[in-house]
This record gives C-alpha cells, sequence and structure tokens, in this order.
C-alpha cells in the first residue's frame, strides 16, 4: 500500500493535483475539507458545529476529524493506497494517522508539499470565490485567517515530516501540468525506492 500527504497552504493547488494524481495512480483520495462540506450539505450535527469552525479560518477540532478519517478508513478496507489532502494539519493529527495506519500495518511513503508564494495563494482563492461558493473563499479577512492558523498549526506539521525522511518540497507556481509532472516524479522516485 503506497500512502501520501499532499501538504501545502489554503489555495496551493491539493485539491486540483489530487484529482489528477488519483486518476493516474488510483488512490483514494481522502480530503477532509471535502468530508466536512459534504457533513455541511447534508446538516448533520457534526457539519452544524464543523461549519462555525471553517467559516472563521480555524480547524475543527482534532478529534472531530481524526474520528472522521477512522471511520473513513473503515468504509475503504480494500484501499490500494491513500492520499491525504488537507490532512493532517496539526502534529496532534500526524501522530493520530501514524497510529491508525500503524493499527492497519502501513505508514506514510512521502509528504509532497506544495510551495507557493503568500499573494499568489490570495489572488488563487479570491478569484476561486468568484464561483465556487465555498463562505471562507469570498473575504480576504478570513483567508488571512487561514494563512495564520496555517502558519501557527500547519507549518510544524512539515517539521514532523522533516524528522521522519519523509519529506519534499515541490515547486507550486508555474502551469498546472508542470507541477504535475513534477509531483509524478516525486512519486514514481520514491516508489522506485521499495
Ligand atoms: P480545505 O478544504 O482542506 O481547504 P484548504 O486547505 O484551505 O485548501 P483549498 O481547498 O482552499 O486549496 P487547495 O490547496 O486544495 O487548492 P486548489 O487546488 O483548490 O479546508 C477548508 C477548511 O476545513 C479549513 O479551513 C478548516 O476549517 C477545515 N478543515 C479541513 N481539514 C481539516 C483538518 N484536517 N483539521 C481541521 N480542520 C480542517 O486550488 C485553489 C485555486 O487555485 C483553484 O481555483 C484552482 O483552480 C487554482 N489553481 C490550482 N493550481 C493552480 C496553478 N498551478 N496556477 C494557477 N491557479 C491554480
Amino acid at each position: 500500500m503506497f500512502n501520501l500527504v499532499l501538504f501545502g497552504p489554503p489555495g496551493s493547488g491539493k485539491g486540483t493535483q489530487s484529482e489528477r494524481l488519483v486518476e493516474k495512480y488510483g488512490f483514494f483520495h481522502l480530503s477532509t475539507g471535502n468530508l466536512l462540506r459534504e457533513e455541511i450539505a447534508n446538516k448533520t450535527p457534526l457539519g452544524i458545529e464543523a461549519k462555525k469552525f471553517m467559516d472563521h479560518g480555524q480547524l475543527v477540532p482534532d478529534e472531530v476529524v481524526i474520528g472522521m478519517v477512522d471511520s473513513f478508513f473503515d468504509k475503504h478496507k480494500d484501499a490500494p493506497g491513500f492520499l491525504f489532502d488537507g490532512f493532517p494539519r496539526t502534529v496532534a493529527q500526524a501522530q493520530a494517522l501514524d497510529r491508525l495506519l500503524d493499527l492497519r500495518k502501513t505508514e506514510i511513503r512521502v509528504v509532497l508539499a506544495l510551495d507557493v508564494s503568500e499573494e499568489e495563494l490570495v489572488s488563487r482563492l479570491l478569484n476561486r470565490g468568484k464561483t465556487s461558493g465555498r463562505s471562507d473563499d469570498t473575504n480576504e479577512e478570513v483567508i488571512r485567517k487561514r494563512f495564520l492558523v496555517y502558519s501557527n498549526d500547519t507549518a510544524p506539521v512539515a517539521e514532523y515530516y522533516k524528522k521522519a525522511k519523509k519529506f519534499k518540497s515541490i515547486e507550486g507556481e508555474g502551469s498546472v501540468d508542470e507541477i504535475f509532472a513534477a509531483l509524478r516524479q516525486a512519486i514514481d522516485k520514491t516508489m522506485a525506492e521499495v
């Protein structure tokens, strides 16, 4: 089983590249943002609670997200490998993910981090906000809050994976095709290292 984390700040292209990587390699896509938005659309108690955090650019509490990931694993026992998008976002989530994978006798093989400047990120998100219907994309203040949360809570996750020698930085500016090619190259290299 080959599991990878696609890492990077809001708007860095995780969702865009995940779609292509899923098509190319057959990974199961686990986006905690998408799972949370589904809960919101279905007006579940979890979704109603999560929306309060998401609308303000804050993280949904770890225990909620980890529980959701655990049940996703239970529903997809035969998955050939997972692509984690937007998860883990705190060191506690990264540690919980290691434990959940260990129970299933597997692990994270590589973390690929998309490197994009903040000005480019803001412009991408405001642009997406014109059509996405995502309440956290339309307000620049909420977007800046998401970046602050990223540097305080999520950036330390990079250090966690650097220590484990699983972290690789990828140039995240350029055309979608160029970035996809760089990601493929890094994945193929890691797969060949078995
Ligand atoms: P989530 O849904 O994970 O959003 P995010 O991390 O903020 O990332 P985005 O979806 O905004 O960006 P992306 O990197 O996927 O970029 P995309 O490909 O869409 O999380 C939302 C919220 O849910 C969080 O704030 C939090 O509240 C909560 N949450 C989720 N997971 C959580 C967790 N684990 N723990 C706690 N809370 C959690 O691209 C962005 C735009 O750029 C698009 O319009 C795209 O077309 C464009 N674009 C992409 N690539 C390029 C390119 N190369 N050049 C130009 N434009 C490009």
